[in-house]
């Protein structure tokens, strides 16, 4: 009989369960499969001869080649925080190296937000839906989610408590995944009082950012907390950046921004946690930074606008009745509700084996897995031509 590895797990492994997208990405690997599942980038957007040259060149001098292979500081390498630095500075977030951290993917800044700060029972207040990868970066540190209350429609009695205490409120609030909308001025606000008022931090993820279409882009949280406090180090908004959906998510380059003295916490996380991010890659990035960023924000965006709106046109030609759909001014998602008695897992079901094309269920980005009537699209990785077939394809796969 084989080890039963349950009996030696912690209680927090309870929390841990499988995400329905990486067991999906399992059918994905079928041919002829046309999928609007996974979140992730068009590869032939990426900047490859400028990651050539970088790399290159890290590895071109003894001295060089020397830093880039060898152990070096946890907080990050001082000209990609130095870049970073600036580039928050030009963003209306003025802050110094002393207020980054380079980390692993945002998603590794996630995971050592939710083990520095929450206890097993404390409260975190999420979006209703949120990030599912939030969601699993916070379970194991066993908190109770209550809803943010900003954007996401919650009906009276779960609207929030006057006097609630809450550790952090976590918001996307740039083309949200998965709902793809983005938070009004007023919303923003609201997010920070609502922190303030249940004495907590903001934890604000940028990961889509950089990904606008259209209209002009909006203050960040940091920024107009920032307004009010003086500077980042007064601030109580950890911004969570990343070089993920515009340079290459394989790299595992992104960074915590926040006030000096939750920086130098985090960094003893980092520490513990992996040392530090491989020194090559973010030598890399702050060389492709330095000399492509503007131009490869420019081709993403002129790429992705482009599915986009082929994605939306598609919805409103072949989407039957009683369904209806966010329109996302950036990002990679639309976000899909159906009418009542609508299950968007069956459907999946239904739309893999008949139709061949995928989607993910709503109710994964529920931290209470309501949401049975909703599906998260993504078009970043369809060309127009398969977005129009696979939209065709998923409203066939819709019962009458
Ligand atoms: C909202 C959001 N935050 C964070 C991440 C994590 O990205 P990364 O760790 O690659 O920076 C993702 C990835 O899909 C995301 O959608």
């Amino acid at each position: 009989m084989s080890f039963n590895w349950s009996s030696v797990f912690a209680g927090r492994a309870a929390r841990m369960g499988a995400s329905e997208i990486r067991e999906l990405l399992k059918v994905l690997e079928e041919p002829d499969v046309i999928s609007f599942a996974g979140g992730i980038p068009d590869p032939d957007l990426f900047p490859i001869e400028a990651f050539k040259t970088a790399y290159n060149e890290a590895l071109s001098t003894k001295d060089s080649a020397a830093r880039a292979l060898q152990y070096s500081v946890s907080e990050g390498t001082p000209e990609l925080k130095r870049w970073i630095a600036h580039y928050m500075g030009s963003r209306a977030m003025p802050c110094g190296p002393e207020n980054i951290l380079i980390t692993c993917g945002s998603q590794q800044g996630l995971e050592f937000l939710g083990r520095i700060m929450l206890s097993p029972g404390d409260r975190a207040l999420v979006a209703w839906p949120t990030y599912l990868g939030a969601l699993q970066a916070f379970n194991a540190y066993e908190p109770e989610y209550a809803r943010l209350g900003v954007r996401d429609n919650a009906p009276a009695n779960e609207r929030p408590v006057e006097g609630e205490k809450a550790k952090f409120a976590y918001i996307v609030p740039d083309f949200d995944n998965p709902t793809g909308r983005t938070l009004s001025i007023d919303e923003r606000h609201s997010v920070l009082e609502r922190a303030k008022a249940s004495g907590g931090a903001v934890i604000e993820d940028a990961a889509y950012t950089e990904l606008r279409y259209e209209g002009e882009a909006m203050p960040s949280l940091l920024a107009l907390d920032i307004q009010t406090q003086g500077s980042i180090n007064q601030s109580r908004v950890i911004y969570c950046g990343t070089f993920s959906k515009t340079l290459s998510p394989g790299l595992r380059v992104g960074w915590i921004a926040a006030s000096a003295s939750l920086i130098d916490k985090l960094v003893l996380v980092k520490q513990a946690s992996d040392l530090h991010s491989p020194t090559l890659n973010q030598m890399a990035v702050a060389a492709v930074a330095e000399t492509n960023f503007t131009a490869q924000l420019d081709k993403i965006r002129n790429a992705y606008r482009i599915r986009r709106d082929a994605m939306l046109s598609a919805l409103s030609r072949h989407m039957p009745k009683g369904f209806s759909w966010s329109r996302p001014e950036g990002g990679m998602f639309v976000w899909v509700e159906g009418p009542r008695g609508m299950n968007g897992r069956a459907l999946l079901q239904r739309a893999v084996k008949r139709e061949k094309v995928a989607f993910v269920p709503g109710q994964a980005f529920f931290a209470d897995g309501s949401g049975q009537e909703c599906m998260r699209l993504s078009f970043s990785l369809a060309n127009p031509d398969e977005i129009e077939e696979g939209v065709l394809r998923l409203a066939r796969a819709i019962p009458e």
